[in-house]
């Protein structure tokens, strides 16, 4: 049975102190939930507090992540992150491809299979994210635009290594905007991708791989969004940043 999960993208939010409050507060609400055994609940604080998070979360089912890491084992890339260094400190899950490091950083589709790769090389699991513009949208070319993101980071894959790839499909123009996607429009590319995916492997595969939607998640919205067939969870932004909203989103899984 594939996971269903429940991310906060943290993005560039909460000092040091703030993370400390934040995730005793989620872990202490997370705690007394009877969640399903497929479901999984994580966060990814900044780099720089990723360990602190880490320890307070030790013995709790709460997993954290990292929300980038460079392509390259180690060098001379001033301000970077490798996969081996979050490995040291027990960080074993990244996202990858957000639009926001598409967008101001640069990170095409060359650069986000050389991370995908790097990243499985190292024994991690992945978040990867990908969805089209606005423009892209309003000239019909969404589904184009998401084949043409998967198909040129992940389709030379196998099979197996698919076990540790989580996708999440985030529309640009929902994140951040308030403009959420409807539960139909998520639908409907949620099961574009799966078949994309059942087509080039097995439906077996497909099957097995949670896809997750982000962009503008929020309690109000989140329960009808989740119960989506082909929906399994949601990468969230702004609502991830209280306990009290991100515990509501995770009791609509
Ligand atoms: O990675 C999740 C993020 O991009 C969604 O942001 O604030 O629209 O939930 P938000």
């Amino acid at each position: 049975m594939r996971k269903k999960i429940v991310a906060g993208n943290w993005k560039m939010n909460k000092s040091l102190k703030e993370t400390k409050t934040l995730v005793k507060e989620i872990k202490k609400e997370v705690k007394h939930l009877h969640l399903d055994k497929n479901v999984r609940v994580i966060i990814a604080p900044p780099f720089v507090n990723l360990q602190k998070a880490s320890k307070l979360l030790k013995d709790s089912k709460i997993k954290v992540a990292a929300q980038n890491m460079h392509q390259s084992e180690s060098g001379a890339f001033t301000g970077e992150i490798s996969a081996e260094m979050l490995k040291g400190i027990y960080i074993d899950t990244v996202i990858l491809g957000h639009s926001e490091r598409r967008e101001y950083f640069g990170e095409n589709d060359e650069i986000l299979k050389a991370k995908v790769d790097t990243a499985l090389k190292n024994k991690m699991k992945i978040i990867f994210c990908f969805g089209e513009v606005l423009e892209d949208r309003k000239k019909g070319d969404h589904f184009k635009v998401v084949e043409s993101q998967i198909k040129h980071a992940l389709f030379h894959l196998n099979s197996d290594q698919w076990k540790r790839i989580v996708l999440a499909y985030e529309p640009v123009w929902a994140i951040g905007t308030g403009e959420t996607a409807t539960p139909e429009q998520a639908q409907e590319m949620h099961a574009f991708i799966r078949e994309l995916i059942a087509e080039r492997y097995t439906s077996d595969v497909a099957e097995e791989i949670s896809i997750l939607y982000g962009g503008s998640v929020k309690p109000e919205n989140a329960k009808e969004i989740f119960s989506k067939e082909d929906v399994d969870g949601g990468l969230i932004g702004g609502a991830s940043l209280n306990s009290k909203d991100f515990v509501s989103l995770i009791k609509s899984i």
